[in-house]
C-alpha cells in the first residue's frame, strides 16, 4: 500500500469517531468515517419505504442512493444523499436502530467497501468502523482495535445523545449497545473482529486525548509519520462539533 492509512475498529461507543478525528488532524491525514456510509443507506431506505428486512430492495435503494462522502483535514465527514447534506439526520436512535438491516447486506456492505477502497487509494486516512482492517485494509499500515467496556460506552453514548437535545434513558442506551454488539460481531459478512495484526487500546480509563496521542506515538514510531501543531481555533471548532469540551 503506498499511502500510509490507519484504521480503527471497535464496538459503538469505544469513543472512535472523536478519536481517529483527533488522530487525524496531529497527523495531517483525512477521517473517514464509515458507519455514516452505513447510516445514510439506512436513512435513504427508510424515506424510500421499503421494507427494511428484504435484502434485495434495500440493495437496490442503495445502489440509487448517489452517496458522497465529504472528508476535510479539521471538519466531521459530511456525507450526501444527491445533493442533499444529511450528516445531521443520520444520527437519530431510529436510524441507528435500523442499520443492521442494511449492514447485513452482502450486496450494500460491497458496495461500500468499493468506495472506501477508492478513497483510500487517494488519499491518507484514518479511517473507523467495524472491518476496516480485517476486510476492507487488511494491508493497512498501522490497525487499532479500540474497546471500552459496554457501561462505559453506554454512559458516553447517553451524554452525546443528551447533548444533543434527545430524549433517551442510560437504561434504554444500555441495552441498545448491548444488542449493537451482538448484531456486530454476529453478521455474516464484515463482522466486527480485531484483525490478528491489529494493536488494541482499551478506552475505559482514556480520555479521548489521551487515546489519540497513543495512536500518534504509534504513528510515529512505526510509521516515521510527523505530526503538525494544531492552532487553537482548529482545536476549539473540533471541540465544539464532536462533544468533547
Ligand atoms: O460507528 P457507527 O455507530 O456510526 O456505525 C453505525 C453502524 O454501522 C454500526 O452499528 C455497524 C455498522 N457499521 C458496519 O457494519 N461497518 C462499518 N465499517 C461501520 C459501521
Amino acid at each position: 500500500m503506498a499511502n500510509n492509512l490507519i484504521t480503527i475498529d471497535g464496538p459503538s461507543g469505544a469513543g472512535k469517531s472523536t478519536i481517529a478525528r483527533l488522530a487525524a488532524l496531529r497527523l495531517g491525514m483525512r477521517y473517514l468515517d464509515t458507519g455514516a456510509m452505513y447510516r445514510a443507506i439506512t436513512l435513504a431506505c427508510m424515506r424510500a419505504g421499503v421494507k427494511l428486512g428484504d435484502g434485495e430492495a434495500v440493495a437496490a435503494v442503495a445502489k440509487q442512493a448517489q452517496l458522497r462522502c465529504e472528508l476535510s483535514l479539521d471538519q466531521p465527514m459530511k456525507v450526501f444523499l444527491g445533493a442533499e447534506d444529511v450528516t445531521g439526520k443520520i444520527r437519530t436512535q431510529e436510524v441507528t436502530r435500523n442499520i443492521h438491516y442494511i449492514a447485513d447486506v452482502r450486496e450494500i456492505r460491497d458496495l461500500l467497501v468499493a468506495m472506501q477502497r477508492k478513497i483510500g487509494e487517494n488519499e491518507e486516512i484514518v479511517t473507523e468502523g467495524r472491518d476496516q482492517g480485517t476486510v476492507v485494509f487488511p494491508n493497512a499500515s498501522l490497525k487499532i482495535y479500540m474497546f471500552a467496556l459496554p457501561e462505559v460506552r453506554a454512559k458516553r453514548r447517553y451524554n452525546e445523545l443528551v447533548q444533543r437535545g434527545q430524549q433517551v434513558s442510560y437504561e434504554e442506551v444500555l441495552q441498545d449497545v448491548a444488542k449493537r454488539d451482538y448484531l456486530d460481531m454476529d453478521r455474516e459478512v464484515g463482522a466486527l473482529r480485531k484483525a490478528p495484526d491489529a494493536l488494541e487500546i482499551d478506552t475505559s480509563e482514556l480520555t479521548p486525548e489521551q487515546t489519540a496521542e497513543e495512536i500518534v506515538k504509534l504513528a510515529k514510531s512505526r510509521l516515521a509519520m510527523r505530526t503538525r501543531k494544531i492552532d487553537k481555533n482548529t482545536l476549539d471548532r473540533m471541540r465544539k462539533t464532536s462533544g468533547l469540551s
